[in-house]
């Protein structure tokens, strides 16, 4: 089966042709990062604006580096939920307009669940399995034309890789979302704990502003850690003590850590300074010591977790799973962890369209009066 998938959650506008729900035809993804970069944070209506201009484009393109034509399509999978609600309705209006004009099953998908998903993903064998979101508005040609039913042609062999065996531990942490899920299966994951203040990714982030550096700052940060001294700072780990039945709590909390960067970098009660007053290897070892507390945290609410429901494997999506550390730390767990490949770290369409394979052969059915929702069905 061929899958078309479409991700407009929050300021990405992506679409992707994945086959047999993890061969990735095309990866096509339309940032609008340099948009909203001036604001220092998405601007919810510049986002869905942007969507709008760039999502025909996208599919487009996804086609193209496919190789294929919408009449190639077998379903239609969408980003619903959760995210900021003027660029989900875009994505699901354009989806539901595709699956009812090409008479194509339409299939509503969790945006957090499929960044779980990522990690079944691969480059189609054959094709470039990849695309970029540049010169988007020459790629615009008539999609209508190719409105038609009929299948595809070459239909790939199944997914033979061995995945993650289940019961297998679930966690997503990205500029949104840090959570760890119990996964019994690809359609029953259960949530476990969440993080009751800031996503790891967005500490990443914030942490990069108070040293005076770029967005996003996990990239940035990542590659300052490879070069600093983790043990320069003692930074908190937060580890939220037991919940109501006396177990170690699976809840995160990273907004104390960052408080102590801020602390740390600028000084505070009357002796602020500017991160200017820090050498670049001053910075390194901040990024670095903060990098390991992030982890530290990260692997021993992981190892709680694996005890607690007997996993036989680690699953990490989400923007912050491409952390080199956190990727070599993960080695450490008793269980084999998967992690995306880097291409579907971040937010992308293929995540999408492969979780959205899965459930229509699970049965689920989507129907066109399918709604755009503000939150996760699994948080
Ligand atoms: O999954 P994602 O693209 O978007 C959300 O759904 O939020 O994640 C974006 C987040 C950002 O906070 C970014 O700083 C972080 O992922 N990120 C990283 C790295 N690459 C992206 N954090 C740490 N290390 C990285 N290499
Ligand atoms: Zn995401």
């Amino acid at each position: 089966m061929r899958v078309l998938g479409i991700e407009s959650t929050c300021d990405e506008t992506a679409c992707a042709i994945v086959d047999d729900g993890v061969y990735v035809r095309s990866n096509v993804i339309a940032s609008q990062a340099e948009i909203h970069a001036v604001y220092r944070g998405v601007v919810p209506e510049i986002a869905a604006r942007a969507h709008i201009e760039n999502l025909l484009p996208t599919i487009q393109q996804a086609l193209d580096v496919a190789g294929c034509k919408l009449k190639d399509v077998d379903a239609i999978a969408v980003a619903h939920r959760p995210g900021l609600i003027g660029s989900l309705l875009v994505g699901v209006t354009a989806a539901k307009a595709l699956a009812w004009s090409l008479g194509k099953p339409l299939v509503g998908v969790d945006h957090v669940h499929a960044h779980l998903y990522s990690v079944r993903l691969s480059p189609s064998p054959g094709t470039p399995g990849e695309g970029r979101g540049e010169g988007l508005q020459s790629a615009i040609s008539d999609l209508q034309s190719q409105i038609s039913d009929g299948p595809h042609p070459n239909p790939l062999p199944a997914y033979r890789e061995r995945g993650p065996e289940f019961p297998s531990i679930g966690f997503v942490c990205s500029g949104g979302h840090t959570a760890l899920y119990a996964i019994k299966s690809w359609t029953d994951v259960r949530l476990l704990g969440k993080t009751i203040d800031d996503a790891v990714g967005e500490a990443y982030d914030k942490a990069s502003a108070i040293l005076g550096l770029g967005y996003p700052g996990g990239p940035i940060l990542d590659a300052m850690a490879a070069r600093g001294n983790p043990k320069a700072v003692r930074f908190p780990r937060s580890k939220l003590g037991k919940d109501d039945r006396g177990r170690p709590s699976l809840d995160f909390s990273f907004s104390g850590l960052k408080t102590a960067v801020l602390y740390n970098v600028r000084g505070y009660q009357g002796k602020e300074r500017s991160p200017n007053a820090l050498s670049d290897a001053q910075k390194d070892d901040v990024a670095a010591s903060f990098q390991q507390a992030c982890i530290d945290v990260i692997l021993g609410k992981l190892r709680e977790a694996i005890d607690r429901i007997g996993a036989r494997s680690v699953i990490v999506g989400g923007g912050v799973s491409a952390n080199r550390g956190l990727r070599a730390a993960l080695g450490s767990l008793s269980v084999r962890a998967f992690v995306p490949a880097m291409d579907y770290c971040t937010d992308n369409a293929a995540m999408i369209a492969g979780l959205g394979h899965v459930l229509i052969e699970a049965g689920v059915k989507t129907d066109l009066d399918l709604d755009a929702v503000t939150m996760s069905s699994i948080v």
